[in-house]
């Protein structure tokens, strides 16, 4: 029998990451003794900061293996609540915070109840892929508007204004964003949080790379308003991306129906994720940190001018996360014949466009930046070599 008689319809709406054929065939280069420079891997090339690590190890000899309340410990939610008012001087109540499988996990039960069959939800394109085939697999529709460099990349007031709809159930952006790395101004968070609460919508800000701005220091959008919904995660600026722990911070009254689904969706989150996680906010764990922060800038500030001279477009420079989102249509308009006649020629990994969507995709590719220094110098040298000739 195939496929097509087996499998529920929504699935043709959730598409592969066009990436992981360039992954295969960089490590097929690999094992044949190519060197390969991964410039598409989207977590930290760090490992997980040694405090947590050891918080996790000692959870482990402590048997702390079963499964914990579904919103997690009391202990850790605590815990992110003071980080709140630590870092962003934000009260925000533990029973707020519902400790989930990865922003993943948060996004999945932020969406899950809130999407009716056929609802549509705006987001951006290009933006993260995985948000629009969550709203499909809650047969909701995704909207999304195409944003531009000049606009850095998030949506304007008048754009949203245009693709209202009366089936409009909420907005979803991120800040700093995948694959741009811009952020969304107070300003503009501002305007937009007005609009979506006069229409009695739903504003969810992804806040994931939150920790990895440059130049600025980190926002989050719950200073604007309590009731915005916040996605985040220990994954990225933490370094803790196979721990698989996220949060998600909503408003009381939606408490009661994210709690049952935690509850049926995951049970609990990861037990020893949790446990490691405590030690994340200590100072010991804030110096590693921020010492990879600034890391990340010098990264940031190697490659943006270098990929410039290489005839790459970057109009915006990305303010955060770890990602370069380039006009490669001097050289292809094909980005995914690019990334990987690049990937053959050259030995450079990155991602084609086509992943983030289909506005200009074609044109654009990603580089994230979560390789050392001398190998994005390579990585330089060799686009510099193969794409002169
Ligand atoms: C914007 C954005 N949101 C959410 C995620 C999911 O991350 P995780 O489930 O590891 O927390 C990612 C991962 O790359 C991302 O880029």
């Amino acid at each position: 029998m195939s496929e097509h008689n087996i499998l529920a319809a929504r699935m043709k709406s959730i598409q592969p990451f066009h990436v992981m054929d360039i992954l295969a065939r960089a490590r097929q280069l690999a094992s044949s003794g190519r060197s390969i420079i991964h410039m598409e891997v989207g977590e930290p090339d760090f490992t997980t900061p040694s405090p947590i690590i050891e918080a996790g190890l000692q959870a482990l000899k402590d048997g702390q293996t079963k499964y914990t309340p579904a919103c997690g410990i009391p202990e850790l939610r605590e815990r992110i609540a003071e980080w709140y008012w630590q870092a962003f001087q934000v009260k925000v109540a533990a029973e707020r915070i519902i400790v989930t499988p990865g922003a993943s996990g948060a996004l999945q039960l932020a969406l899950g109840v809130l999407v009716n069959p056929q609802d549509e939800i705006i987001l951006t394109d290009p933006g993260y892929p995985c948000n629009r085939h969550f709203v499909s697999l809650f047969e909701g529709k995704p909207i999304s508007l195409p944003v531009t460099a000049e606009q850095n990349y998030q949506p304007s007031l008048n754009q949203l204004q245009q693709a209202w709809s009366e089936r409009t159930r909420a907005v979803l952006l991120a800040s700093p964003a995948n694959p741009t790395g811009t952020l969304l101004s107070t300003e503009l968070t501002q305007q937009l949080y007005q609009y979506i609460t006069q229409q009695h919508s739903t504003f969810i800000v992804d806040e994931i790379y939150q920790g990895l701005t440059y130049g600025q220091e980190p926002q989050t959008a719950l200073s604007i308003a309590d009731d915005i919904w916040i996605v985040n995660s220990f994954s990225k600026y933490f370094g803790m991306t196979g721990w698989r722990l996220g949060w998600l911070i909503a408003p009381e009254y939606a408490l009661d129906a994210l709690t049952r689904l935690a509850q049926n969706l995951f049970l609990s989150p990861p037990t020893i994720a949790q446990y490691a996680a405590l030690a994340a906010f200590k100072q010991e764990t804030l110096d590693i940190t921020e010492e990879r922060r600034f890391e990340f800038a010098k990264r940031r500030d190697f490659l943006l001018p270098a990929l410039r001279e290489l005839g790459f477009g970057v109009q915006t420079a990305p303010q955060g996360a770890f990602y370069i989102y380039a006009d490669a249509g001097r050289f292809s308009d094909n980005s995914h014949e690019l990334s990987l006649r690049l990937l053959e020629q050259a030995g450079v990994a990155f991602t084609p466009g086509i992943d983030f969507g289909e506005y200009a995709a074609k044109t654009h590719v990603r580089f994230a930046y979560t390789t050392n220094l001398p190998e994005l110098e390579q990585a330089v040298e060799r686009l510099h070599k193969h794409l002169r000739s």
